[in-house]
């Protein structure tokens, strides 16, 4: 009985011992004081953007070291549904999908994490995070209590936040606050029971404890559409806005708590065809020592930006289409590359009046190397490889289908039919409900034609005869990621009209070229090839002898039109030199071999310079206007 009664004691001991310590970790909204405290104590977080999807997993722990190092306590982190959940129902996070990796790194590096977990993040992030097989659903109301979209989205934050709960605050994590949606004030649905819907199940899912939050933009409409009773409402804006007049706003949606800028933008981003953009340092250093000055907390966008590796750019739509570049450099603090810059230097001078800098040394800039040129070799064209892209052959249809009707998400379709007739003049083939989405290369019988582009480039002349094949190779270029064109199908979305007639009778060949080129198929199978030019869509390939060191590098194509290139099957992503204004790809030194030679593949799609050169450099090009054709 003695030790029964020994055992009891100690275990209620125990039990007053660790409540006592759940009440020490706690993170929680002073409306009394219009603070955050942290376990109990009054806590402003500095806090900076930073997007794992956008970094090589190798490099993680390098910038969030460098962001604690410039006096950060915090970082704020979106969660891309579409890049953990490619195919419906099943869930990756391995490798550089390892979410709770990157937690883990943040936590031991002493950075307290914002968590978006979506379901729609924006981010000029491919559909906005968004994963495109929803669109298989015709007019699915995305963002809204459509039953589809939200059966899908609650699916999906079931095993995201059951995942996260473990990483709140409270429960020993570093997770502080989770926000809830993105901006939802600025898109047309405005519908409180999808907002309401989302409100329960992250309580269900994370508890009561946790801080949940929304952020809107800088307007009355914003505010009222995307705020919700339950939800701690925050603000964004950037060095343009009024900061009294923004927080103003703020407090009229949230009378009490701590002021919050949600994304203070430190630089912004670049798309195909438009000038580069950048932000002065000055303004985002004064304006942010005004904002903490005032008390506010406030996360920086972005605060390392990264790349937009492969198919998973963005894109905008307005007036017109435009795609997001491949960098996502964003002129940020810490480079694409991860470099710090005199921004980073001036905001953390700022943040020392505010609170205790780590000290030592900001780490380095990682070591760059111009690995010079490399000259590639033709490979083959679409037509000649299709056995190796496209193994399961075409689907047959009388009109086109679209890329979600194909189930291929990301990168490339061919379509292929035959001419009704004989066009022996140049006959228009016209797009006439601007169905090409979004660039589409147009051959007849092996000979390139031409291209038709969305918005800008719905007519071309095409001559040929009956029964000559006809090929169009359909570039997905990223689909919209804010607003109300976020139903973004890609492929082609109507019929193509040639003179008077309507093709019809196609061969729609899903394309995977990633495959082939990770199985090093790709290759050039003999390495004595001449170089050759051609145009339209042709694969070229090459080798990058390797030095011994396998650091980071920049590549520029220079005379190359439009394309995609890959190194050691890695995807770097799209490059346009021809409209800019981004010059160069990034080539993290992980994806590089330092005793293997480097295998480089490149898909151009319109024409190869004369000399199939292509050069590594040891710094980035991103500010270029090319010649807009
Ligand atoms: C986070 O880091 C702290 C301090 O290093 C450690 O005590 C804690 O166990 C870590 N939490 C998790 C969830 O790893
Ligand atoms: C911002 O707005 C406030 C209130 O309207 C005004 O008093 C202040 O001068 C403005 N600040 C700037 C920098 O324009
Ligand atoms: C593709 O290559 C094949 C074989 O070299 C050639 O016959 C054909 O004309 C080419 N097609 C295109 C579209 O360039
Ligand atoms: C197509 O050809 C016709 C007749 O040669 C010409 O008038 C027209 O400008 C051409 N259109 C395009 C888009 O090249
Ligand atoms: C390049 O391709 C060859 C042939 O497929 C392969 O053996 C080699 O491992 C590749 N190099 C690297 C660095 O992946």
């Amino acid at each position: 009985m003695k030790s029964l009664n020994t055992f009891v004691l100690i275990s209620l001991c125990l039990l007053t011992i660790s409540s006592v310590l759940a009440d020490l970790r706690s993170f929680s909204i002073d409306y009394k004081n219009n603070c955050f405290r942290k376990d109990g104590k009054p806590f402003q977080y500095i806090s900076g953007s930073i997007h794992y999807s956008r970094i090589p997993r190798e490099y993680w722990q390098d910038r969030l070291l460098k962001m604690y190092m410039t006096g950060l306590n915090a970082i704020q982190v979106y969660v891309p549904w579409n890049f953990h959940e490619t195919v419906q129902g099943v869930y990756n996070f391995a490798g550089d999908r390892d979410l709770e990796y990157f937690l883990n790194l943040a936590n031991q590096t002493g950075l307290l994490v914002i968590l978006r977990p979506g379901p729609y993040i924006c981010a000029e992030w491919e559909m906005g995070g968004l994963p495109a097989w929803l669109l298989q659903k015709p007019n699915i109301i995305l963002r809204s209590a459509d039953k589809e979209y939200l059966q899908a989205a609650s699916d999906w934050l079931a095993v995201l936040l059951a995942k996260m709960r473990p990483w709140l605050y409270q429960n020993g994590g570093n997770i502080i606050s989770v926000q809830v949606e993105n901006e939802y004030g600025s898109y047309f649905a405005c519908d409180y029971n999808y907002m309401r819907h989302l409100h329960t199940l992250f309580r269900l899912f994370l508890g009561e404890d946790v801080i949940l939050f929304t952020t809107d933009g800088n307007t009355d409409k914003e505010m009222s559409c995307g705020t919700l009773e339950g939800l701690y409402a925050t603000i964004d804006f950037g060095t343009d806005t009024n900061i009294t007049t923004a927080f103003i706003r703020q407090r009229r949606f949230e009378p009490k708590g701590p002021l919050v800028n949600s994304e203070f933008y430190t630089g912004w981003l670049d798309h195909w065809g438009d000038k580069h953009a950048s932000v002065d340092t000055n303004k985002v250093s004064k304006m942010l020592g005004e904002m903490l000055s005032m008390g506010a907390s406030v996360n920086m966008y972005m605060f390392e930006g990264g790349t937009n590796f492969g198919y998973w750019n963005g894109a905008d739509h307005d007036t017109r289409f435009r795609s997001v570049v491949t960098s996502y450099d964003y002129n940020a603090p810490l480079t694409e590359a991860g470099d710090p810059t005199d921004k980073l230097l001036a905001i953390r001078d700022v943040i020392k009046n505010f609170r205790d800098i780590p000290v030592g040394p900001m780490p380095p800039a990682t070591p760059k190397l111009a690995y010079g040129f490399v000259t590639l070799h033709k490979v083959g064209n679409i037509s000649s490889l299709l056995d190796t892209l496209s193994p399961q052959g075409p689907v047959r249809s009388q009109y086109p289908l679209t890329f979600e009707e194909i189930k291929q998400y990301y990168g490339f379709l061919l379509y292929r039919t035959t001419l009704p007739r004989n066009v022996p003049e140049p006959t228009p083939l016209i797009s006439p409900l601007n169905g090409i989405h979004d660039r589409a290369y147009v051959s007849v019988n092996g000979v390139y034609q031409g291209l038709m582009e969305r918005d800008t480039g719905l007519v071309m002349n095409i001559t040929g005869r009956q029964g000559d094949q006809l090929d169009i190779l359909v570039e997905n270029m990223g689909r919209v990621n804010f607003g109300s064109y976020i139903n973004d199908n890609k492929g082609l979305l109507g019929n193509l009209i040639l003179g008077n007639d309507v093709l019809s009778d196609w061969s729609v060949y899903p394309l995977d070229i990633d495959t082939a080129v990770a199985n090093g198929w790709l290759q050039s199978a003999h390495s004595g090839l001449l170089t050759e030019a051609g145009d339209g869509p042709i694969f070229y390939s090459g080798t990058l002898k390797p030095t011994g060191r396998a650091w980071d590098t920049f590549v520029k194509l220079n005379g190359w039109t439009k394309g995609q290139v890959w190194v050691n099957g890695f995807n770097l992503g799209r490059y346009w030199p021809k409209r800019g204004p981004q010059q160069t790809l990034y080539v993290p030194g992980p994806f590089l071999s330092a005793n293997q030679l480097n295998n480089i593949t490149v898909l151009e799609l319109e024409r190869a310079p004369p000399h199939c050169r292509i050069l590594f450099m040891d710094r980035p090009q991103l500010d270029n206007t090319g010649n807009k054709t």
